[in-house]
């Protein structure tokens, strides 16, 4: 598996668990990913690769053996790691999970997912892409909306890329510097688009470019203070199920968005094998898409992979061969929730390398707390240590959102490292 993440570590411990494991290799992971138990034996171990390293990877690929590169964040899979083994002679025959370059244009391009979903019908909000040339359309256009304006560089800017500005003069101001370099080539183009309002919802699939497995869905909280307030981060932590996504919604969300995305995908010749995650919004009871990733989200896989009963390498291999339409999906009705334990100062400057003490051991052992390592390392004296903003993630079962979020909350008292931050508040709103 490729990536470094908490949403890494969460996938290898479900995968661990399958008996279909003989060995597992997270390049480059962090200090949690390696030594994990395998089912049949042995222990997850970490490769000194980073995961854009097609070259590197291709090397190790080979001389281990390797049957199946599962890829964790989006990076790789824009800058077509798929492709990369689907056109080499000795790597064809070794499946990626992930999309093609060209699939991955649902996140590496703004103007392309929202063009896509044009295209197939699919609801999400109104919208129109600039360029460099056309900087004075852009603000007239923007005249037109309703305040607040949505602004979006239409490349990856590693979550950076999404503007919303309460006037009509700050946003005419960020569009000029947008498209005059702000994000560089990733701001060459800007969708400008409507804003929605409503409760987010990240709902998953598995495809094999034909059929689709849902996965179960959760929500994500991503600013860093209380209450949604303050700087975007990478997710505080995240809550699965979600209440309003009943049997009703999740109807709409599969009749209206995930069966077209899947039809259109393969309509359009995208070579689509791997997670998709729709970012949805509930308005007014009706859903729409807020934006496509390529890939799991991170902090909710830390709740979907705890949510899943079935075996996951199982659907990987559904994925693999074209066939996941055979294999089964069963989930856990338990509640979960991940709660992020961040540094001090995150998301703006943060001092690494505090070492991270476990006032009981036992904690990742309990079977009904896991710690997922999001930005962890080792120091030369061998010490646990904080190597990121986000830092460790406490996800729990309950049999109900509160019973798990008491356990994820004492589980995060357990752990100590100079400058630790939580969100005390997540799952509250729900
Ligand atoms: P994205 O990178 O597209 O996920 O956007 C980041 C965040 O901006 C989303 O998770 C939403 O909270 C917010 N956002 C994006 N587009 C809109 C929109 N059209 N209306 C309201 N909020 C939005
Ligand atoms: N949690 C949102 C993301 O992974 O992009």
């Amino acid at each position: 598996m490729l990536g470094s993440g908490g949403r890494e570590h969460a996938l290898a411990w479900k995968m661990a668990q399958s008996p279909k494991i003989e060995k597992l290799y997270i390049a480059p992971g962090n200090a949690g990913t390696a030594g994990i138990a395998l089912a049949q034996g042995g222990q997850s171990e970490n490769v000194g690769l980073k995961a854009d390293d097609f070259e590197g990877i291709k090397r190790f690929v080979l001389e281990h053996d390797i049957n199946m590169v599962v890829v964790g964040p989006e990076d790789p899979l824009v800058k077509g790691i798929y492709d990369f083994f689907r056109d080499d002679a000795q790597l064809k025959g070794i499946p990626v999970i992930g999309p093609s370059k060209a699939g991955a244009q649902l996140e590496g391009s703004k103007d392309f997912a929202k063009g896509f979903m044009q295209r197939h019908g699919i609801p999400t909000a109104a919208y129109q892409t600039f360029d460099g040339t056309q900087v004075e359309a852009g603000c007239a256009f923007l005249e037109t909306l309703q305040p607040p304006y949505v602004l979006k560089a239409d490349g990856l800017c590693a979550g950076k890329g999404v503007l919303i500005l309460p006037t009509l003069e700050e946003a005419q101001k960020e569009l000029r510097e947008m498209l005059g370099g702000m994000f560089g080539q990733a701001s060459a183009r800007v969708v400008i688009e409507e804003f929605l309002s409503g409760i987010e919802c990240s709902v998953f699939v598995l495809t094999d470019g034909h059929n689709y497995k849902i996965l179960p869905e959760a929500k994500d909280y991503k600013r860093i203070g209380e209450g949604d307030t303050g700087l975007n981060t990478g997710g505080m932590g995240s809550v699965s199920p979600v209440p309003f996504a009943d049997k009703a919604w999740m109807k709409k969300v599969e009749d209206r968005i995930i069966r077209p995305t899947v039809e259109g995908l393969a309509a359009e010749g995208l070579d689509y094998k791997g997670f998709i995650f729709f970012g949805l919004i509930n308005c007014g009871g009706e859903p729409k898409v807020i934006e496509y990733n390529c890939r799991m989200g991170d902090p909710e896989t830390e709740t979907v992979m705890l949510r899943i009963k079935s075996d996951l390498v199982d659907l990987l291999e559904g994925v693999a061969e074209g066939n996941i339409a055979s294999r089964s999906i069963e989930f856990d009705e338990r509640s979960a929730v991940c709660v992020m334990l961040v540094s001090g100062g995150y998301p703006g400057h943060y001092e690494k390398g505090k070492v991270i003490s476990f006032n009981d051991e036992r904690l990742t052992l309990n079977e009904d707390s896991v710690v997922f390592h999001a930005g962890t390392g080792v120091n030369a004296d061998g010490q646990l240590v904080t190597a990121g903003g986000r830092v460790i993630a406490v996800s729990s079962y309950g049999k109900d959102k509160a019973e798990a979020l008491a356990r994820s909350f004492a589980g995060a008292q357990q752990i100590s490292f100079e400058g630790k931050y939580f969100r005390r508040d997540i799952g509250a709103d729900l």
